[in-house]
């Protein structure tokens, strides 16, 4: 309130400012400058004394301003040759588009008749905030569209002029949206919505963001609209049957309508993408058809025929699972259903007669006869082989942000046995707890262990996790072994780095900093800190300056955001800079935040207490901070040096090793960040985080975030060339 009103009176001021006048023998032009919205009576110029005419002389003649549009904006005092405001004046109302709004005044001295032109020119004032035309706006969107996709929004309007008007509009943060703007000229600048990662229906089916428009006053107004987004289903998920096997056990002669077993699937989809209905695989067999039938709703096996245990005992059925999509989804599951032998059948007695060969079937001794045969024996094979599965553990590496519904990675099992005994069904161990809520997303192919992720994972929410797979012959009885698999998700960049300082109240990242006008070059003026989910390089933040007043007066480190004085001030320097700092990843495809920055500078005298007080306080936390990084720095480097050792120690006693090993250190710098290391067997992952590479050998690039280092040697090069 005090800065506008103090702002208003150097308006006020600047109108004494007379940028040329003329004098002729008839005729004088002036040119006066005044604030719009100055209340009525405001001083506008001293007409008398800038045309020098003498006041007695201007009361005698008379004075007037010439009678048209204009005039009744302003008013002449003869007592003291003043030109007031008549009115309080609205720019936009006088001047309605035009970027510089000028008034042409024509005023008359009489007897004999002078005539001289006062042009007024009526400069802008932020008096109007943006507005949108809507409060709010509704998007339909697809959860098939891609990254890239534009939805164009509608300007925000701001009737002010020049620097006033919209020139900044800001998204809330979000997840699946960035802004781009695009610069129309004259028309202004549009914003347009730009999808960055794609939305999943089944995971959140609508999102609300606001969009800010900002102008360019001092200080900006703004104006906001409400964005609501229905995210439109698209079939992409498949129908999963709610148990790994299905088998039962029906009694032969079963009456016609018992039901056998019933299948249930269920379809994360909405509306008829998500409906199931089921049926018959279209290989099984007509004779078995006959005897059996299922409720394509209800998904009820129910018998339908004669069952008979002695014309077969078990039945290998394929049921499908389809969704009602417009392109549906088809899930396939075996039902295994043996039948149970009652005696209903009389014996039956076979008698062969035995023929009798005389003296002549007799063997003797004197002359022998002897005869030959080959006799091939059968061994049939009992089930005495568990499957095998070809590696223990599995450890496997995926991607964040996977297609849901995809296979990731599979698992094989072999069984020496064979026939029946060497058929392997897959299915995963799901137990009570923590882990069950990650395998309840795992969907495995029973049939050859293809392992489907119904769900995108998060690195940010789960970076590792474990469970285990049964493989089981179809020998009676069965026999079967397990083994684990370990998934590390890798991370992608992701998540936009997010300014923790500076933050006004209502969320923006800005921040005004006061400095005395006296202070040295060197002068930490104020550190901006910002944080990003994402790790290693994609993770990694550095702090560039977008837009500075005055190149000269601040420079910004680099990787730590510390803003400081580069000279010190002289009487020229403007009393407020405006800085906008870019902080950005190092991800393949990087993002970034803006902070801004304002800087005042203050009279030493009355400030100085304050921001001594102030900066000495900044500078003991930022001593403390140093000190702990310090600490934590010695530490980390210690415990890294001997984790090297061992690990090479571990190397040369071992050539081949499948542990996978799994470390996460957190520091913090300014910047936030984290580094993990994976390794497994002979190959080494290692996410590194910002304050490793600097003046290293490490180069962004290839696996995003991933650097695979080739051998021991050069890594512990690596290492030393770090700390
Ligand atoms: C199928 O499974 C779902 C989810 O477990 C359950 O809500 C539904 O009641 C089941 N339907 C039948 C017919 O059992
Ligand atoms: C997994 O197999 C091991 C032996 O290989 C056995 O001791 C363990 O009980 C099995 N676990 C389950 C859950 O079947
Ligand atoms: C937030 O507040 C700051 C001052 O604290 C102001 O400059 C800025 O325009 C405001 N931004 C929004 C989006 O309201
Ligand atoms: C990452 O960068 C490499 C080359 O630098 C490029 O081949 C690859 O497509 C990029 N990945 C993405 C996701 O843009």
């Amino acid at each position: 309130m005090v800065g506008r009103e103090s702002w208003r009176q150097r308006s006020a001021m600047l109108g004494v400012l007379v940028l040329f006048s003329f004098f002729g023998a008839a005729s004088a032009q002036l040119r006066y400058s005044i604030s719009e919205e100055l209340k009525e009576g405001s001083f506008v110029g001293n007409i008398a004394k800038d045309l020098g005419i003498e006041l007695n002389v201007m009361k005698q003649r008379g004075f007037r301003i010439m009678s048209g549009s204009t005039e009744s904006l302003f008013k002449v005092n003869e007592n003291d040759g003043v030109l007031y405001a008549n009115q309080k004046i609205d720019r936009e109302q006088v001047c309605k588009e035009s970027s510089v709004c000028l008034i042409n005044l024509k005023t008359v001295l009489e007897n004999p008749l002078e005539i001289h032109y006062v042009t007024v020119e009526i400069t802008d004032l932020n008096d109007h905030s943006p507005t949108f035309p809507e409060k709010t706006k509704r998007l339909e969107i697809s959860e098939s569209a891609l990254p890239g996709a534009k939805y164009q929004l509608q300007n925000a309007y701001d009737p002010d002029g020049g620097t006033n008007s919209v020139q900044q509009y800001k998204i809330s943060q979000n997840d699946h949206f960035r802004l781009e703007i695009k610069d129309r000229g004259r028309d202004g600048k549009t914003p347009i919505l730009k999808l960055q990662k794609q939305l999943d229906r089944e995971a959140k089916g609508s999102h609300k963001l606001v969009l800010t428009a900002i102008d360019g006053g001092t200080p900006p107004k703004s104006g906001t609209v409400e964005i609501f987004i229905d995210v439109l289903d698209v079939n992409d998920n498949m129908p999963v049957f709610t148990k790994d096997t299905y088998s039962a056990v029906l009694q032969e002669n079963a009456p016609v309508g018992t039901t056998v077993i019933q299948v249930n699937a269920t379809d994360l989809d909405d509306g008829s993408n998500g409906e199931v209905i089921y049926s018959f695989g279209t290989d099984v067999k007509d004779k078995f058809r006959e005897l059996f039938d299922i409720d394509s709703v209800t998904g009820e096996i129910i018998v339908k025929g004669h069952v008979d245990f002695e014309e077969q005992d078990s039945y290998d059925i394929d049921v499908q699972a389809s969704d009602k999509g417009s392109i549906p989804f088809r899930t396939d599951k075996s039902v295994i259903i043996k039948i149970g032998d009652i005696n209903d059948n009389p014996p039956e007695i076979e008698v062969a007669s035995l023929s009798n060969s005389g003296i002549n079937g007799k063997i003797i001794s004197e002359p022998a006869l002897t005869s030959e045969k080959i006799i091939s024996v059968f061994v049939s094979d009992t089930n005495d082989n568990s499957p095998e599965f070809s590696l223990s553990p599995y450890t496997f590496y995926i991607n964040e942000n996977n297609p849901p519904g995809a296979s990731v990675f599979s698992v094989r099992a072999s069984d020496r046995d064979e026939g029946d005994n060497a058929l392997i069904s897959y299915h995963i161990l799901r137990s009570a707890g923590h882990e069950n809520k990650v395998t309840s997303f795992l969907n495995i192919n029973s049939e050859n262990g293809d392992i489907l992720a119904l769900k995108s994972f998060d690195f940010e929410m789960l970076k590792t996790f474990q469970f285990q797979v049964v493989a089981t012959d179809s020998g009676a009885p069965s026999l079967s072994s397990n083994v684990t698999v370990n998934v590390f998700i890798l991370d992608q960049n992701d998540n936009t780095p997010v300014i923790l300082y500076p933050l006004s109240s209502n969320g923006s990242a800005e921040g005004v900093e006061e400095i005395p006008r006296n202070v040295n070059a060197g002068h930490l003026v104020t550190k901006v800190r910002a944080y990003d989910a994402d790790i290693g390089y994609n993770g990694w933040l550095l702090f560039s300056l977008q837009e500075v007043t005055d190149h000269s007066l601040f420079g910004l480190d680099r990787y730590t955001g510390q803003i400081r004085t580069l000279r010190s001030f002289t009487e020229t320097d403007e009393a407020e800079h405006k800085l906008v700092i870019l902080v950005k990843d190092n991800g393949n495809v990087s993002l970034s935040a803006t902070a801004t920055v304002i800087v005042k500078l203050v009279e030493p005298k009355e400030a100085f207490a304050a921001a001594d007080v102030k900066s000495a306080a900044k500078l003991d936390e930022d001593d403390n901070v140093t000190f702990y990084l310090m600490i934590t720095l010695g530490s980390v480097s210690v415990l890294f040096l001997i984790s090297i050792i061992v690990l090479i120690a571990m190397q040369c006693s071992k050539s081949t090793d499948y542990t996978s090993k799994y470390l996460q250190e957190t520091n913090y710098d300014g910047t936030l960040c984290h580094s993990i290391q994976y390794r497994s067997g002979d190959k080494r992952y290692m996410l590194v985080g910002p304050r490793m590479s600097i003046g290293s050998t490490i180069v962004p690039g290839s696996h995003a975030n991933t650097l695979v280092l080739p051998d021991r040697r050069r890594a512990s090069e690596e290492v030393r060339s770090t700390i």
